[in-house]
Parts: structure tokens; sequence; C-alpha cells
């Protein structure tokens, strides 16, 4: 046998580009590590308890499906706390499990999914698995999505559109105005949306994070526990959007991965009562200091309004791949930009690392200016 057995869906997929770095980490002696995707804090103590008592009271078995009728109503109690109304909601295994169930449920062969530019790696790949095809909507420089650019890209085989704010990786958040802007166009399209909202809780110049789930439009809101408490390995989020398509996406989950886990739904009753704002105070500051150095090492930064990620233009004479192998010889690790776009121009750090990190890498990064 040999990988001729492989179905035509997997022969061209590649390791993701985030991955491949990340994998290259430890075989470094002294790694600046400013590749991850995932808070450098820990889990609430509260979270952490309720989960180990969870599983000494035995909720260790499967659970419904849709997720325990709890930790339903405290998301969208959670969700009405942003004005998002929903009819429906539903447990899934991190966010990435609800793109997972909304794309097969949603996308047909040949389907075009408007993808803004950059993107999450997750949603080109999961777009072309489903048979759709993915038609990016190109935001550079400012990362910004417009009206003009949306409507530009809306065919006859437009089936929806994919949106992430904050973003990752650019940091952009978009403003109420925005939001209401793009919402005409989509209105106008009869356009449905999955909105991926999972870094809402990651704002920086605002006290709050607008959510076009929140508008009066179709859309499925995905959002997650993983990066708001630092529980990525939890495997836990949340979908919330109409009935017709949240009970596919259940009975899709019942064919799959058969309910999220158990224990860490009983441990997330506590989440929505835990204060994390002292971690996203932390964060802001760390986000002053990457975008100050950046600029003043003469780089062309966007500067980060949320999540936790900072992207830039290598500098002139690098692609991204380029850049990022000549950083990885001084052991500075950080994602070239071609990993979340069709531009081969721009570098991602995650600022959601130690101080130490953060500065070595700037030092390294000075080295690679001079
Ligand atoms: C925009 C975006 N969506 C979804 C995910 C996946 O999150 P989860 O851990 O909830 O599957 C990530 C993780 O990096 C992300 O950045």
């Amino acid at each position: 046998m040999s990988e001729l057995l492989l179905a035509d869906r997997v022969k061209d997929l590649k390791q993701s580009g985030i991955r491949k770095i990340f994998d290259m980490v430890p075989k470094a002696k002294n790694p600046i590590n400013l590749t991850l995707g995932e808070p450098d804090f820990d889990v609430p103590v509260a979270i952490k308890e309720a989960a180990k008592e969870a599983i000494d009271r035995g909720f260790n078995k499967y659970t419904p499906t849709q997720g325990i009728p709890q930790l339903r109503t405290a998301v969208a109690d959670y969700l009405l706390s942003r004005n998002i109304k929903q009819d429906e909601v539903m447990i899934t295994a991190g966010v990435s499990g609800g793109l997972v169930l909304s794309t097969l449920a949603l996308v047909n062969p040949g389907d075009e999914v408007l993808i803004p530019d950059p993107y999450f790696v997750m949603y080109k790949q999961m777009v072309k698995i489903a048979g759709g095809v993915p038609v990016f909507l190109d935001t550079y420089p400012n990362f910004r999505l417009t009206p003009e650019i949306l409507e530009r890209a809306i065919t006859p085989r437009t089936k929806l559109l994919l949106l992430n704010s904050p973003n990752n990786p650019s940091g952009t958040v978009l403003t109420a105005k925005e939001i209401n802007a793009l919402v005409e166009v989509i209105k106008a399209k009869n356009l449905f949306v999955i909105a991926d909202d999972i870094y809402d809780r990651f704002v920086y110049d605002s006290d709050h994070c607008e959510s076009i789930a929140a508008r009066d439009i179709d859309v499925l809101l995905l959002g997650g526990f993983s990066k708001t408490y630092a529980m990525t390995g939890w495997r836990l989020g949340y979908a919330a959007g109409p009935s017709w398509l949240i009970q596919r996406m259940c009975t899709l989950q019942q064919y799959s991965f058969t309910s999220a886990n158990s224990s860490a739904q009983y441990a997330c009753l506590k989440a929505f009562s835990c204060d994390i704002s002292s971690h996203i105070a932390n964060l802001e500051t760390r986000r002053d200091f990457i975008y100050n150095a950046l600029r003043e090492l003469g780089f062309n930064p966007t500067r980060p309004e949320g999540a936790f990620y900072i992207f830039t233009p290598v500098p002139s004479g690098y692609t991204s791949q380029t850049f990022i192998e000549a950083c990885i010889e001084k052991e500075l690790f950080m994602i070239p930009g071609d990993a979340f776009s069709e531009h081969n121009t721009h570098f991602r750090i995650s600022f959601a690392a130690s101080w130490d990190h953060l500065k070595r890498g700037v030092e390294v990064l000075r080295t690679m200016v001079k």
C-alpha cells in the first residue's frame, strides 16, 4: 500500500505553517519563542478546582451532543451581555470544532466562501476540504475590510463570509461604524456570515468588543474558552445561531466529535465569573512595548487593537520565509506571513510571551535591520 490510497481531499494538504515553526522550537538551544497562539497566563484557579471536582464527582462520560444545558445557558447569558441573541447554543470541541461542523454543514462543492486576507490558518483549508472555493478579500496594507472590498467579491456562487474580529494575525478590531457599513452590503446581498469571535475579550483600545453577530443579519457566532481562559488544550468552544443550522451541526457532531470534553464543560460553568482583566492589562502593556520597539527599529507594523499578535512587513530584500529563516538562525522563532495569507510579505509576532523573550526578540530584530 502507498499514499496512492489517500483521498483526494488530503493529497494537497500540507502541514500548517505555524506547526512547522512550532515543531522546530524545542530543537533550539536557547530559543526565543514568539510563535505562541495561546496566552502565557494560567487557567484561573476557580476553573481548575472545578475541573478536578468534576472529574472526582464522575463527570467523565459523554455529555449530551449539544453540550450540558447549564453551560449552554451560561453561554447564552454571556452572549446576551454582548447584545447577541441567537436561537440556539451548542458546545463544540473548540472553535476549531465549530469551524469544522459549520463548513461541513454549509459549504457545497463549488461554493465560494469569502475570507478576508490575512486569515486564520484553518479557514482556507477547511473550505477546501468541504469542496468549496476560498475567495480572498485583500485587506492590505491596513487590514480593514470595507464594504467596497466585500461587494466586489460577491458572485452568484458566493455562499458565505467568514469574518474574524479581533483578527488573527493582524490584531485589527472592527468598529461599530465599520460593522454597520458591512451589514448594509450583507443585507442587500442576502449573505450568510460566520463570525469567529474567539478573541472577543482581547481588546485594548475599547472597553468592549463589537460583534457583527449582534446585528439583525443571518449569522453563526463561534466563540471559545481556549484563549480567554488559557485552556487551549481543553478543547472547548461554542456556536450560537439559527436552529436550522445548529441542529444540523449537532447531528454532524453526533457522527464525529460525539460531544465536547465533559469535565471541561462542568469546569467552565465557573468561567464567566472569572476576572481576567489584569491579564488583558498585562497584554496591553506588552502590545505597546512591541509596537513601539518595532517602530523604533524602522519596521512599519499595524497597531493591534485586539488579539495578541502583531503583523509586520519584513525588511526589504526578504520574503516572509527568508526573513523567518534568517531569524531562526539567531534562535528567534516567529511565524511567516504566508501561513495566514496569499501575500508573502509579513511576519507575525505573538506578544503573549514572557518579557524576557519579547526583549531578547527585539534585540535580535535590531541586529537584523542593522
Ligand atoms: C481566529 C481563530 N479561530 C479559531 C481558533 C481555534 O481555537 P480553538 O482552540 O478554540 O479551537 C484560533 C486559534 O488560534 C484562532 O486564532
